[in-house]
């Protein structure tokens, strides 16, 4: 099989790429600068949630609102690789003191039909996407500055999946882990093994030298933190895809795997606001927020 790419790299373009590390959810956000201008866009980013207390707080959204600010730069987009079911975006908080435009893969519209039924929720939650400012399909450009992105839809994960490609670098949201990590699990409802054998391979299709930023990196075997490496690392030696690894041996592995993890900790809280572009639900009468738990309803 032969993964198609939608559109020609461009690997003389190097976008300045800074991480922002969240311990609590091991995720990655980042800020992708234009080196040729001052705009940048921001990739998922976290709001930060004491799921106990129910409080939420933007420590993390300010670092990446101050970086920002002292580096005097234009944000163009708020980018959600997906649908996170492991921490709560911050985009909206982000876009509210800074601009710029919210996308995500057009394929939300799947993931507000299903959870809108989990949650329960009203007409007045819109199953369309709405919530968005641009819904991305396959193929997709949008320029960040003078940069050219490309979007690459990478579903099995989820439905709304999506690859950011911005010159040399590749955005994954939760496709590849590290080498060492391997892939992330398939088996949130609209998430299939086989779908995202076939999504990596559309990565791994990107030219060696392509650099890739993960969206989250958990540590394996007691090693430090590392979010970025490379198509060619990640032929070589992904530990789930990795030396020429075959479909049906990523899929036995992928399913007996994910019938052995618990439910992200975050999950409740997340989708529910994630869903909503990473907007808290309504306030009701009493004019107070309250996220729902749905008992055996997961
Ligand atoms: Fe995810």
């Amino acid at each position: 099989m032969t993964a198609q790419i939608p559109f020609a790299t461009d690997l003389s373009l190097a976008p300045e790429v800074t991480a922002f590390f969240d311990a609590p959810t091991n995720t990655i956000s980042y800020v992708v600068k234009d080196p040729h201008s001052a705009a940048c866009a921001v990739i998922d980013s976290v709001m930060d949630i004491d799921y106990a207390a129910g409080r939420i707080t933007y420590e993390g959204a300010d670092r990446i609102i101050a970086f920002i600010a002292e580096n005097r730069l234009n944000l163009d987009w708020l980018i959600e690789t997906h649908v996170h079911a492991d921490h709560l975006s911050a985009a909206p908080y982000i876009q509210s003191k800074l601009g710029g435009k919210l996308g995500i893969g057009e394929n939300i519209t799947l993931v507000q039909e299903t959870f809108g039924k989990i949650f329960n929720e009203g007409t007045e939650f819109q199953r369309d996407g709405s919530q968005f400012d641009r819904l991305f399909k396959d193929g997709d450009t949008y320029r960040i500055g003078t940069m050219e992105a490309h979007v690459l839809h990478t579903p099995g994960h989820t439905p709304a999946c999506m690859t950011h490609v911005i010159g040399n670098a590749a955005f994954v949201g939760d496709t590849l882990f590290m080498p060492d990590g391997g892939s992330a699990r398939a088996d949130f409802p609209g998430g299939d093994a086989r779908t995202l054998y076939r999504s990596i391979q559309r990565v791994l299709a990107l030219p060696r030298e392509m650099r890739l930023f993960m969206c989250h990196d958990y540590g394996p075997n007691g090693r430090d933190i590392q979010w970025e490496t490379s198509v060619g690392d990640e032929i070589d030696h992904n530990i789930h895809v990795g030396h020429g690894t075959s479909e049906d041996d990523f899929v036995r592995m992928r399913e007996a795997r994910d019938a052995t993890l618990p439910m992200p900790r975050l999950i409740i809280p997340s989708l529910q606001v994630n869903m909503r572009a990473g907007k808290l639900p309504p306030k009701d009468e009493s004019g107070k927020t309250f996220l729902k738990v749905p008992v055996n309803g997961l």
